[in-house]
């Protein structure tokens, strides 16, 4: 498993109804300690959460009226674009060496994204999630979140690879007749969908509930869809045996993910149903919140334990974990760590080609990261 990140991208670093006005809130990305807060004007900035005076961390500090941050230790103060605008010791000079890294950040899809790499930002390469936004028709269930012990890799193979469901989520997403299923992996550019169908089954308790609650037969679709570097949204649903899938219902899930450490993942999610509402007595508050409590308890408390578990596994014995055994499950996995490899590879060799210039030549070129045909 390759360990390092893709620099140039962009990563959900909050929900935007999660970041509160007047909060500083800390979060590491990609290995970088950042501090986010909402801009008087509404907007979001996001700078780096290490003070260059004594190292203290500014979100531990306060923000005050102008969109300024207050170092809690010493004072100093930082505006949104990371340069120190007040120094309230001394003469007040502001050494040149005070000025701290900001990023581009945009809210889409009711998430805060940030931009962590060097090339310009790219707003078209965010991954569409706009079933999120306000207005799409969907009604959305709670926009959730968990904090995993474990590399995004391993929790980005767990959403790829369904096969583990009738094994780890047994009775819940998952069944004794949900293990056999054709795996379909179909690119398009770096995006990639994995499709794992099953026909005339009996529906595992989040599938019949969501569609007619009988416990008879069902065909079940199922893709998923990934975009690098970490991004994946799960479509599913049931439909009656041979027919329409318009004739069913179902989810729509985002499971947006994204590397905090090489050893811990931040895991945002949140769904939708779709498709036919076959029972008209149910209360659909009641049903969205069931629905969210459903979902966050297979996550949590049957994928976090298990991938934390293997990523123990890895930590402690990399020499016996170093190359699992692949099986025809694995096609999707596979497939999308190809894709990033690749991508980190050509963004590793880009860095390198352009310091090598930049010796040469005393200036930088940027040349925009081109995509895999
Ligand atoms: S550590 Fe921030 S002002 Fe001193
Ligand atoms: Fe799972």
């Amino acid at each position: 498993m390759t360990t390092t990140f893709l620099r140039n991208a962009w990563y959900a670093a909050v929900w935007s109804e999660q970041l509160k006005e007047e909060e500083l809130l800390p979060r590491t990305i990609v290995g970088d300690a950042i501090v986010l807060f909402r801009r008087e004007d509404g907007g979001v900035a996001a700078i780096s959460d290490i003070c260059p005076h004594k190292f203290a961390p500014l979100h531990k500090g306060r923000l005050l009226p102008g969109d300024r941050v207050q170092c809690g230790y010493h004072g100093l103060e930082f505006g949104p674009s990371g340069n120190c605008t007040h120094n309230p010791h001394g003469s007040g000079r502001i050494p040149p060496t005070c000025n701290i890294k900001s990023y581009e950040v945009m809210e889409r899809h009711s998430m805060v994204w940030i931009w962590m790499g060097d090339q310009p930002a790219d707003a078209a390469i965010i991954p569409d999630y706009s079933f999120l936004d306000e207005g799409s028709g969907y009604d959305i269930g709670r926009r959730d979140f968990l904090r995993i012990e474990a590399n995004y890799r391993l929790v980005a193979d767990n959403l790829l690879d369904l096969s583990h469901s009738p094994f780890l989520h047994d009775g819940v997403i998952g069944g004794p007749e949900t293990i056999k299923a054709d795996i379909n992996v179909e690119q398009d550019g770096t995006t990639v969908r994995v499709h794992r169908p099953k026909y005339n089954v009996r529906p595992p308790g989040l599938l019949n509930r969501l569609f007619r609650k009988d416990g008879e037969r069902v065909d079940i679709w199922s893709t998923q869809r990934w975009s690098p570097p970490c991004y994946l949204l799960n479509d599913t649903g049931a439909y009656p045996p041979g027919g329409e899938r318009s004739d069913g219902s179902g989810v729509l899930g985002a499971h947006l993910l994204t590397p905090e450490t090489e050893h811990t993942t931040l895991y945002h999610f949140a769904a939708a149903r779709q498709g036919l509402i076959l029972d008209r007595n149910e209360d659909q508050e009641e049903f969205k919140e069931w629905l969210a409590e459903a979902r966050r308890h297979a996550f949590q408390n049957q994928d976090e334990p298990m991938v934390e578990a293997q990523s123990e596994m890895m930590r402690r014995y990399p020499e016996a974990t170093a190359r699992p055994v692949l099986l025809e499950v694995d096609a999707g996995p596979v497939r999308c760590n190809r894709i990033l490899d690749d991508l980190i590879r050509r963004e590793g060799a880009s860095r390198a080609s352009l310091s090598q210039k930049a010796a040469d030549e005393k200036r930088v070129v940027v040349e925009p990261l081109r995509e895999i045909k």
